[in-house]
């Protein structure tokens, strides 16, 4: 069970309104509380900022602004010390356009670097190489008027595509996850993996058919070459055996979660083979994805499954920085149901911090924007920032955060949706998020067992899960309304308080049943 952290917005120590490594440490207990195995940071080393971290300007440091190794040292010994794992975010497709490397290899032409990155002439007709298009819109190509080349970045124009094609560039980072790997971390979760390898020639994306104006402008062609090239495979079973290597050598098992976007049939692709692994959990976005129906989502579970190699562990995510909040897409009542759901489901589910909260929709006024995503496209609801403010911890200052103005307003109703006031209130989210964690971690046919999905009326998903003799059942109304189904077993858990109906479920209630 992975828990994710959002260094700038988790707990600031120094009073930066910035969230940093001591402030974590602060508060590791909650982690250690909620029950989960495994805290997962987003980056924390040296960037500009321009995408706040995934932006990396040296591998092997600490942002100062998060503080120092020394304090990634401490915050690593007090997740271990309460059998708590630490992933770091490896960024490896793209660096900042500070990184060294990159400030190498634009000097010129002729430099030994100049390899390392995707350096193109104009096309013919001049322009840009290809057609392209950065996942935050606009063309992927930035022009370098002192060499006149192009450079690609699939990203912002700060965030320059590495050629992973370059051995070197394979070797550097290899080395990467070797220093962090001597250090004692336990794995990572690597960014759009499936992008780090282009299609020789760099040949134009195909025009999508379905996008219209109005819409994400990256999705105005298919990413059929600048993604998921067999190359891409060939560097995760690399990273993998690394890994394994690790593990081997050191007794402890290290882990690698892939983020990946696509749809499952080539997703599965990514768990690799028992004679060549690639990474443990290609993350599964399905739930954040679809739409939130029970039929849509007991297909979507289905098809899953079904795509699974025998050797594959699942995996499931809820919530990240990137998507918006789960209970500002689906409300209060159902963001229990999808909570339930995710830790009821057969796989390693993936959780996002202030998501135990049921922290909603946060209206960030244009002046306090920070996401370049929304910058660069504004209006259109790709913003990420409503999802990456702060944890709320207290009814103090600043919800207990930091004493100083937080670098993102708080969702407004912080004096009430605080750490705090759900701590001291059974019925809360917090709760039912502890007693799911703990219910899983006591019952194998939860973090083991088979699943069988199971007839249900319109608007409930059910199904069971089996391990030895054991049989749970899940049954979730996926509906503000009340439901006749005839549920059978003793109730274990409720999203709701009061007794469970036999007959029925009330609105927004799912239950666990032995
Ligand atoms: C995925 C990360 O989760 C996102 O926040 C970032 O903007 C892109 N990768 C680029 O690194």
């Amino acid at each position: 069970m992975i828990y994710q952290v959002y260094p700038r917005s988790f707990q600031d120590s120094d009073g930066d309104g910035v969230g940093d490594l001591a402030g974590i440490e602060q508060r590791i207990d909650h982690i250690a509380g909620l029950g989960v195995d495994a805290l997962w940071l987003s980056p924390i080393f040296p960037s500009a900022m321009a995408d706040f971290g995934y932006d990396v300007a040296d591998y092997r440091g600490i942002e100062p602004m998060f503080g120092t190794l020394a304090d990634f040292d401490r915050l690593l010994a007090a997740a271990h010390a309460r059998g708590l794992r630490l992933l770091l975010d490896l960024v490896p497709n793209h660096t900042s356009d500070r990184h060294p490397w990159f400030v190498e290899s634009r000097s010129s032409r002729d430099s030994p670097q100049r390899d390392w990155y995707i350096w193109r002439d104009p096309a013919p007709e001049g322009g840009p190489p290809n057609n392209w298009i950065s996942d935050f819109g606009g063309s992927a190509w930035e022009w370098d008027e002192a060499t006149g080349q192009y450079y690609l970045h699939a990203f912002l124009p700060q965030q320059p595509d590495l050629n992973w094609r370059n051995r070197e560039v394979r070797a550097a980072m290899l080395d990467v996850m070797r220093f962090w790997l001597e250090r004692g971390v336990d794995g990572f979760r690597i960014d759009v993996l499936w992008h780090i390898v282009k299609a020789e020639g760099l040949p134009d994306n195909p025009p999508n058919p379905r996008w219209k104006p109005g819409r994400n402008e990256r999705d105005r062609v298919l990413q059929t070459h600048s993604t998921d090239q067999p190359e891409a495979h060939a560097i995760s079973a690399e990273m993998r055996a690394l890994a394994d290597e690790y593990s081997a050598r050191t007794g402890r098992e290290r882990v690698l979660v892939g983020e990946i976007f696509l749809p499952y049939e080539r997703l599965a692709r990514w768990h690799g083979t028992p004679e060549r692994p690639q990474v443990h959990l290609p993350f599964n976005f399905g739930l954040m994805e679809h739409r939130w129906d029970a039929g849509v989502i007991r297909a979507l579970i289905a098809e899953y499954e079904a795509s699974l190699p025998a050797w594959g562990w699942p995996n499931w995510v809820l919530g990240s920085h990137d998507a918006p909040r789960i209970a500002a897409r689906l409300g209060e009542g159902q963001a229990r149901i999808a909570m339930m759901l995710l830790l009821t489901l057969r796989g390693t589910p993936t959780l996002y911090q202030g998501d135990e909260l049921g922290i909603g929709a946060v209206e960030v006024p244009p002046e306090r924007v920070r996401d370049p995503r929304e910058q660069r496209q504004p209006g259109i609801g790709l913003g990420r920032d409503p999802s990456r403010t702060p944890m709320a911890w207290d009814a103090s200052e600043n919800a207990g955060f930091s004493p100083a103005e937080p670098w993102l307003p708080l969702h407004a109703d912080w004096r009430s949706r605080n750490v705090a006031a759900q701590d001291a209130d059974s019925g809360s989210m917090l709760a039912l998020t502890r007693a799911l964690l703990a219910l899983r971690r006591a019952e194998p046919a939860l973090e083991l067992g088979e699943l069988a999905l199971l007839d249900a009326p319109d608007g409930v998903l059910a199904y069971e899960r089996r391990h030895d003799g054991r049989t749970l059942r899940i049954v979730l109304n996926l509906t503000p309304r009340e439901v006749t189904v005839a549920w059978r077993g003793v109730p274990l858990l409720s999203t709701r308080a009061g007794r469970a109906e036999p007959g029925k479920l009330r609105p927004d209630e799912g239950l666990v049943l032995a």
